[in-house]
């Protein structure tokens, strides 16, 4: 073995996602909320790997020319060979460095490298499925990219931190070619998971038992199962973001991972601590004005007594709950759903649930287009007629005197008989023939949209009787949109409650951005994040977090308690409303990367330990002198598992769990410290809030 000395102290750290700078969905939120406790962490050793879209890179990423000569020589050598790197800082809070590879200048070598994929890893790859081809020509760019610049800086040690199967192919070549970095791989899900959950089969109870092979097989995925378990066998460490997808993993990857690494997000505190209650009252404002339009010529309920529920993300009809969601809206087999509660109960308050999910569409309709013109037709010519009527009133007021004609006109007397036809005209083209429709977008397949059918199925068609009404946008929101023109925090900031009874889920990161948001929501136990929520919390629906069962219960019997958890809802009081919304943003330091990014960096010093365990042991000589972590000169990399170390345990809470408890890294790290650990502060906020006189409002589970 070579002996380069590298200094694991100060590593250089690499992580790589396809969705850096890309936005496809939950990963995105991943790397981009955790770069700033990264960037505090490791500063200018921190390099995002990505691919380059010509699509959003110029809008994300300011390109600038690297001093760091290994990088330079690296760039440039590549450069030489023809492929296109935009190397530069991502136009977000942190600004990290980035590196995003353009996959399409190496499509040449597409062939050559299946060949050495196969003969290196055994793994086939069929000719047409592009998300595969980008896959291949993205993992050898950078596992390219890897040996080059860890050839030329041989001083620091390396970790190389992948997510996902998209962006793991990387790891087994790093292996294969004895690259000097220790990688850790982080699944986000598995891919026969979500393909399995997607179809109607019993999967938790089932997951010992699946032939993985049998089954990737049959789904015409097998090639990439294959990339996504050599990333996972291959990698130093294997972390995923939950203990359902580690419970998942181990069966369908056959890896245990080391650890749980739970998302966190960036949450952003306001100087004024009620600053996010009236952002909900004027983001509310502006779905107000929506629906005005969307209901035109149905326009009977009264906006301050309406909700607004949605549920929001990538269109997977069954994982994502869509179809628990509209089943609880409506009437179902065994219940009669929201609509017909409100009904029973005669109660007056209006439910309109959203859902936003994209799918293929050619334009929106020209009745939700229309509604929002004929609306804003109306305002205009109000106000002109106001700005009139000002007029009039005033003159008339000015020509009081003694005694002389009435004091306060009568509003007729002020309407000229123009203004009036006018305003017919406007209150005339709000009739309308058919019921407000359920989706704003012309869909490419209307016919066996998923969605769409089960709303015709349960018929909630937005009629008047209707106590639930339903909108479908299935586009992504944006503030540049002709209608519904909010961007998506906008938008969640001004809705009452979001709806998420997922299936299948990892994570989540929807309900959790509800949370810091302040906003409630519902959510399973078969997400990540609902599980998270129910280790850390007694009674989660008190606080405005509630979860379904859907592990324990029948179908029928989850969709009632989700009807249940609406149908209270609706009965809250504003005052109520208000008070669960602080209770819910209270929650906010648990999802927080300030307290949860100590699950990275403990990933991380387990991958170096792995990588380089003389380095340790040295180090841990050193300890016993009481100076951890001082010095620390790995040897070129020997591969195997880490030594058990006695270091200083991990830093406890102030009141809540260890980190370690809630993201368990294996017993393996149980003596791993992390005092070098900079990303934040530990378990920042989670105190007796000084204005609550009654102390932290949820009970903690010790
Ligand atoms: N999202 C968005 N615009 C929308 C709806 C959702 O940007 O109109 C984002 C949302 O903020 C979240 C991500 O999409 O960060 C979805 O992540 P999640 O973990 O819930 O699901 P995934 O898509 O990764 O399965
Ligand atoms: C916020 C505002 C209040 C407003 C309320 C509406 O709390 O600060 O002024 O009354 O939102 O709440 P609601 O649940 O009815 O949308
Ligand atoms: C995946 C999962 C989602 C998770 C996200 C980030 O896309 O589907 O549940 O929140 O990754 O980890």
């Amino acid at each position: 073995m070579s002996v380069v000395k590298r200094d694991v102290k100060n590593p250089r750290l690499f992580e790589c996602a396809w969705e850096v700078a890309n936005k496809v969905g939950g990963i995105y939120t991943v790397i981009k909320t955790k770069v700033p406790v990264t960037v505090k962490e490791y500063g200018d050793r921190y390099c995002l790997i990505g691919p380059l879209s010509y699509k959003t890179a110029p809008m994300e990423v300011e390109a600038y020319e690297p001093t760091d000569p290994a990088m330079i020589d690296t760039l440039t050598a590549m450069r030489e060979r023809g492929v296109k790197v935009l190397y530069g800082r991502w136009l977000i809070e942190g600004s990290p460095t980035v590196l995003l590879f353009d996959t399409s200048s190496q499509y040449h070598k597409l062939d050559e490298w299946k060949g050495d994929l196969w003969n290196l890893a055994g793994i086939p790859t069929p000719p047409n499925d592009h998300e595969t081809n980008e896959t291949i020509v993205f993992g050898y760019l950078v596992a390219w990219f890897l040996g080059e610049y860890t050839a030329r800086n041989v001083e620091q040690a390396h970790i190389a931190h992948f997510h996902e199967w998209q962006a793991g192919l990387a790891i087994p070549l790093c292996r294969k070619r004895h690259i000097d970095v220790t990688t850790i791989f982080t699944t986000h899900a598995t891919l026969l998971g979500r393909y399995l959950c997607a179809g109607s089969v019993d999967f938790y109870n089932n997951l010992q038992y699946f032939d993985v092979d049998h089954e990737a097989g049959k789904r015409g995925i097998y090639h990439r199962y294959c990339i996504e378990r050599s990333a996972t066998h291959c990698a130093d460490v294997f972390t995923t973001v939950s203990h359902i997808t580690a419970y998942e993993a181990e069966h369908l990857l056959k890896r245990t991972p080391d650890g749980v690494v739970p998302n966190g997000l960036n949450v952003v505190k306001f100087q004024a601590m009620h600053e996010f209650q009236n952002l909900h009252a004027q983001s509310k404002a502006k779905i107000d004005d929506f629906i005005r339009g969307h209901f035109y010529g149905h326009y009977d309920f009264d906006l301050s007594n309406t909700l607004y529920m949605f549920t929001a993300g990538r269109y997977e009809y069954r994982n994502k709950g869509v179809d628990m969601f509209i089943e609880s809206l409506a009437r179902t087999r065994m219940s009669i759903g929201l609509n017909g509660r409100l009904k029973e109960m005669g109660s007056t308050v209006t439910v309109v649930a959203f859902i936003i999910m994209p799918a293929a569409t050619h334009s929106y309709t020209i009745e939700a287009l229309k509604g929002q013109a004929v609306t804003k037709q109306l305002r205009d010519t109000v106000t002109e007629i106001q700005h009139r009527l000002g007029s009039r009133l005033f003159e008339h007021a000015a020509r009081y005197s003694d005694g002389a004609g009435n004091l306060v006109p009568s509003i007729s007397e002020l309407l000229s008989e123009e203004d009036r036809v006018l305003l017919k005209r406007r209150i005339f083209a709000l009739k309308r023939h058919s019921l407000p429709p359920v989706t704003t977008h012309n869909m490419a397949d209307d016919a066996s949209d998923p969605i769409l059918n089960q709303i015709r199925r349960v018929e909630l068609f937005n009629r008047p009787t209707d106590r639930v009404k339903i909108i479908f946008h299935p586009e992504f929101l944006s503030a540049n949109n002709p209608i519904l023109g909010l961007d998506y925090e906008e938008f969640v900031r001004g809705c009452h409650l979001g709806v998420f009874p997922s299936y299948y889920e990892p994570w989540g990161y929807t309900p959790a951005e509800c949370t810091v948001m302040g906003i409630p929501s519902i959510t399973t136990n078969l997400s990540g994040f609902g599980s998270f929520m129910q280790d850390l919390i007694e009674k989660p629906e008190e606080e405005g977090c509630y979860i379904v069962d859907r592990r324990m219960q029948s179908l029928e019997d989850s969709v009632r308690q989700l009807t249940d958890y609406m149908v209270n809802f609706t009965s809250k009081t504003r005052r109520q409303r208000i008070n669960q919304r602080n209770r819910v943003e209270r929650l906010s330091p648990l999802l927080d990367w300030k307290n949860l990014g100590i699950e990275y960096s403990k990933a991380r010093q387990l991958a170096l330990r792995r990588a380089y365990p003389e380095s340790f042991a040295y180090d841990d000589e050193w300890d016993e002198e009481g100076d951890y972590f001082s010095g620390g000169f790995a040897t070129s990399r020997g591969g195997g598992a880490g030594n058990s170390f006695s270091v200083p345990g991990t830093p406890t809470l102030r009141g809540v769990a260890t980190p370690g408890d809630i993201g368990t890294l294996t017993e393996e790290m149980q003596g791993l410290t992390t005092s070098d650990y900079r990303g934040g502060q530990i378990w920042h906020g989670v105190m007796k809030p000084e204005d609550e006189e009654d102390g932290y409002p949820f009970p903690l589970v010790m």
